[in-house]
């Protein structure tokens, strides 16, 4: 048996989004821009993807724009978005616990002369939005907060945070990253008042190398690429068409009925989170299994066990999980999430993040929960002696 556990990293495409990509790569391989007919039924195909995005999120068709990814589509948000109101001030707002996409784009303003203030978290992973209203200042142009955060799956209060910076000043912008609470949690763009939104196909069992930014209407962007007028200019280059389709009928298979795809992952955190709580000694959770985490992420420490040596102990029995985020564990060095937390060394090294998805069964995850048991037992056992 396999049991893929490291949902969070990436998911598993699922066959209809595999038809439609396919569709796109044999027949429908006209380029959206060419006048004739093959071209034209493609551009169709594509306003209708972007409607099916839009819907979900609460937007309008215009204010959708493909980009390659998740990453892209937070450069283009925080970097076009800076550009754009550069005459207004140059004091910007993120966290520490962001993905690197959002945190390097920052580091890279900051050597062109912005003033950033990355906020702290509490233990649980948290900002405060007293610290958030004692750093918003009269140059404050921007703030740009992770809606989930992908190692423990906080998930930000980002109605409150929103509401908190309207309130300071109409003009400040509010972008999220919402690439993984897309699909998983509930949330309106107008509803919670937001200019920017950044989302990635391939963590909705969509396909690689494709994604969307939210825009809202009015709301200026400089392009951060020169090419054509495609996506209205902010994002230009040949629509990746497959990717498209791929990401269109991915999102249209959760939001059917989202309600139950949520239904489905808690419940299979849910067990996974009771079985180690009730049956494996030295676990400690660091995060919680209720309304204030991502129904699908949950991250653990086994005291006394290295996360590398449990990591590929189960991957030699077809368990898969990651030790952190998987942009970020090829690189030695602690978690910069559970080092904000102020998690003990110890923790953050035993660290173990479990994601899952609807394509997981209750029996892969017993399986990986037997192996986990096998496995922590032999190394502590090794490990003491
Ligand atoms: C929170 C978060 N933001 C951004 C990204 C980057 O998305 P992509 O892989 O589509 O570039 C990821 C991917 O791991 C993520 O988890």
């Amino acid at each position: 048996m396999e049991a893929y556990l490291d949902n969070a990293a990436t998911t598993k495409v699922k066959p209809e989004v595999m038809d439609v990509v396919k569709i796109a790569m044999t027949e429908m391989y006209g380029n959206p821009s060419s006048l004739h007919r093959k071209g034209v039924e493609v551009e169709k195909s594509i306003k209708e993807a972007r409607k099916i995005v839009a819907k979900a999120i609460g937007g309008k068709d215009q204010e959708i724009y493909f980009t390659s990814g998740g990453t892209e589509s937070n450069n283009i948000a925080i970097r076009g978005m800076v550009e754009a109101t550069r005459r207004r001030g140059n004091h910007l707002i993120t966290t520490k616990i962001e993905h690197p996409s959002v945190l390097n784009t920052f580091q890279y303003l900051e050597t062109k002369g912005c003033k950033v203030t990355y906020l702290d978290v509490d233990k649980r992973g948290f900002i405060s939005l007293q610290q958030l209203e004692d750093t918003i200042a009269e140059d404050t142009v921007l703030v740009s907060i992770m809606h989930v955060n992908n190692e423990t799956g906080s998930i930000q209060p980002i109605k409150e945070i929103s509401q908190l910076i309207k309130r300071r000043n109409k003009e400040i912008l509010f972008h999220i990253d919402a690439i993984q609470s897309f699909g998983k949690i509930q949330f309106n763009v107008e509803e919670i008042q937001l200019d920017g939104l950044s989302i990635s196909g391939h963590k909705i069992h969509g396909p690689k190398g494709i994604g969307a930014l939210y825009i809202k209407k009015g709301v200026k962007v400089k392009p951060i690429v020169t090419g054509g007028g495609h996506e209205l200019g902010i994002r230009p280059g040949t629509e990746n068409v497959p990717g498209i389709f791929g990401l269109g009928e991915a999102v249209k298979l959760i939001f059917t009925d989202q309600n139950q795809y949520i239904k489905n992952i808690s419940s299979l955190k849910n067990h996974f989170y009771s079985w180690l709580d009730n049956q494996l000694e030295g676990v400690t959770f660091n995060s919680e299994n209720n309304d204030s985490f991502a129904p699908n992420i949950l991250n653990v420490s086994f005291s006394g066990v290295k996360s590398e040596v449990l990591l590929h102990s189960l991957e030699g029995e077809g368990v898969f999980v990651s030790s952190g985020s998987a942009c970020s564990s090829k690189k030695r060095g602690y978690s910069h999430v559970l080092t904000a937390m102020g998690l003990k060394d110890e923790q953050i090294d035993s660290a173990i993040r479990f994601s899952f998805s609807d394509t997981n069964t209750i029996e892969q995850l017993n399986y990986a929960l037997e192996k986990i048991e096998k496995h922590v037992s032999y190394i502590r056992k090794i490990m003491k002696r």
